[in-house]
């Protein structure tokens, strides 16, 4: 009988050290290769194993008994050691999770998402409602889409006019008599808003009409296709080209302040006698010439005059009891003189870094 290599206390001892080696262990990948290490066919207490059949049979059951506690309580210990790792594993995920979702609560600390805001055209188009009515008037809307008889002829331009020379005209196909086109002015309301008033009697008027109105221009930095106007139409008794100098000018003050004035400047429209175009102070220079008036300290704004007795014969206003003015400018173009940006295009771009600064 051969006398073993190893004794009670050795493997006492070595399942000591390799309990203390796998509670050591940072995962599961260590655990599994350490369990094989120590259990496996070519681990320490495989081998003793394998010489207990060469003890005498006492020795054989003393060791026996040893090495079979020991195997017991390493692998035990391994179970458990990987059943500990497993949940740390699992609560290392959810600290993860909890992570991201740590993460969105702090975005939404940063602050709330941009919700946008109104285009600098509707306000604008708001404050020059706010303005006139204000001033007395009312404030009215009308189709874009419009016939050639209020667009053009019942404002005295009829075909072959050199005035439609000036509205370069978007044609609509339709299956309608008469020509239809998308309107190239608000003026159009003039004829609708008085013949209306003519037909009910609910003259006199004193109205605003602010609306998109269409024209076919290459765009460049102060033309667009589409774009807006807003029109103004008084029709009531005694109304005299003062009133339209005076009403102007209020409106100027109103909206661009104190040190912007009005002029006026004669011109011709066929629906209005006499007709002005009227300029404002330039807001650039605000008055003392620079490159953006051409030097003239004067920018053009809109056309207004007198209603012209063909307009009121062609709508069936007595010209004997009433008279009035008209005017219209553009609303994009008072935008762009009231806050001074150099490109007009800018305003259908949808350029947010541009929006977001009105
Ligand atoms: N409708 C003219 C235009 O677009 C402007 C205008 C309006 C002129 C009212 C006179 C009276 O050019």
């Amino acid at each position: 009988m051969a006398a073993p290599t190893f004794d009670d206390a050795a493997v006492r001892a070595h399942a000591a050290d390799a309990e203390r080696r796998v509670a050591a262990t940072a995962d599961l990948d260590e655990l599994d290769a350490l369990d094989r290490e120590l259990l496996g066919r070519g681990g320490q207490l495989v081998a003793w194993r394998r010489e207990l059949g060469s003890l005498d049979e006492a020795t054989r059951r003393e060791l026996g008994r040893a090495l079979t506690g020991a195997t017991t309580s390493v692998g035990g210990a391994i179970a458990e050691r990987r059943e500990a790792l497993a949940r740390a594993a699992a609560s290392r995920r959810l600290d993860e999770d909890r992570l991201l979702l740590d993460e969105v609560v702090d975005l939404a600390v940063v602050g709330p998402v941009e919700r946008g805001h109104r285009h600098v055209v509707t306000t604008t188009r708001d404050e020059l409602e706010d303005v006139f009515v204000a001033l007395g008037f009312e404030v009215r809307e009308g189709p874009e889409v419009e016939t050639d008889w209020f667009n053009f002829e019942a404002l005295n331009i009829p075909p072959g006019h050199p005035a439609r020379g000036m509205h370069d005209t978007i044609y609509v196909e339709a299956d309608v008599e008469g020509t239809v086109v998308l309107r190239t002015h608000t003026s159009p309301m003039q004829v609708r808003l008085m013949e209306a008033a003519a037909r009910e009697g609910t003259l006199p008027l004193h109205v605003v009409v602010p609306g998109r109105v269409y024209r076919r221009d290459t765009p460049d930095a102060s033309h667009l296709v589409e774009f807006h106007q807003i029109e103004g139409l008084v029709v009531d008794e005694g109304i005299t080209f003062a009133d339209l100098a005076g009403t102007i000018q209020a409106f100027t003050t109103a909206y661009f302040g104190e040190d912007i004035v009005a002029r006026l400047r004669p011109s011709y429209f066929p629906f209005t006698e006499p007709s002005a175009e009227f300029d404002i102070t330039c807001t650039i220079c605000r008055g003392a010439r620079c490159r953006t008036c051409g030097q003239t300290g004067w920018m053009e704004l809109g056309g207004s005059g007198v209603i012209d007795p063909a307009v009121f014969a062609a709508v069936g206003i007595d010209p004997e009891r009433w008279s009035g003015f008209a005017f219209g400018f553009g609303i994009d173009r008072c935008a762009f003189m009231r806050h001074q940006f150099s490109d007009l295009r800018a305003l259908t771009e949808s350029d947010v870094r541009f929006l977001r600064q009105f």
